[in-house]
């Protein structure tokens, strides 16, 4: 990330509560994550420890440490959506988006064009409706493999 796009942020957002948490939002709204590099640069320039940066990010589901899609696909594995065809439905996007085998059982998943991040969840509350993903938080219910590049093509994908 370019420094001076992070001294500005780090400026800022100097002295004022909630310092800390303010400039991580920042750099992850700018990047979509919070790089390495930034954390270091951040810490050096603030003189907060490293550990602590590091310690924000990971507690809060709203920071990523890895580069994220501009798009969130979010594929439920609860309960319902598992029996009614869940894991295939995951199977068949991890075909579409072309992600290599080795990458599958990873929590979050980016496509290497950083389009999409593939990720799970227990419940996103509309059973009756499984199986169901979200893409942007747009809920898609009684999804089937034959069913998602219609979905997918409403979020710029286009089919190989
Ligand atoms: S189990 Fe999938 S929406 Fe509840």
């Amino acid at each position: 990330m370019d420094t001076r796009k992070l001294d500005k942020i780090i400026e800022q957002y100097s002295n004022v509560p909630g310092q800390v948490l303010l400039t991580l939002e920042a750099v992850q709204e700018e990047e979509g994550y919070v790089p390495k590099e930034a954390m270091c640069y951040i810490s050096q320039k603030t003189g907060v420890p490293l550990s602590q940066l590091f310690s924000v990010c990971t507690f809060y589901a709203a920071f990523s440490l890895k580069p994220r899609g501009k798009h969130i696909i979010t594929v439920c594995e609860g309960t319902s959506c598992h029996v009614r065809g869940g894991p295939r439905l995951r199977e068949a996007l991890l075909d579409l988006l072309r992600i290599p085998s080795a990458e599958r059982h990873e929590k979050s998943i980016t496509t290497a064009d950083r389009l999409f991040t593939l990720e799970t969840t227990r419940c996103l509350g509309c059973c009756s409706l499984a199986p169901v993903m979200m893409v942007d938080g747009n809920i898609y219910g009684y999804l089937t493999p034959k069913k998602l590049p219609d979905v997918l093509k409403n979020y710029e994908w286009e089919a190989p």
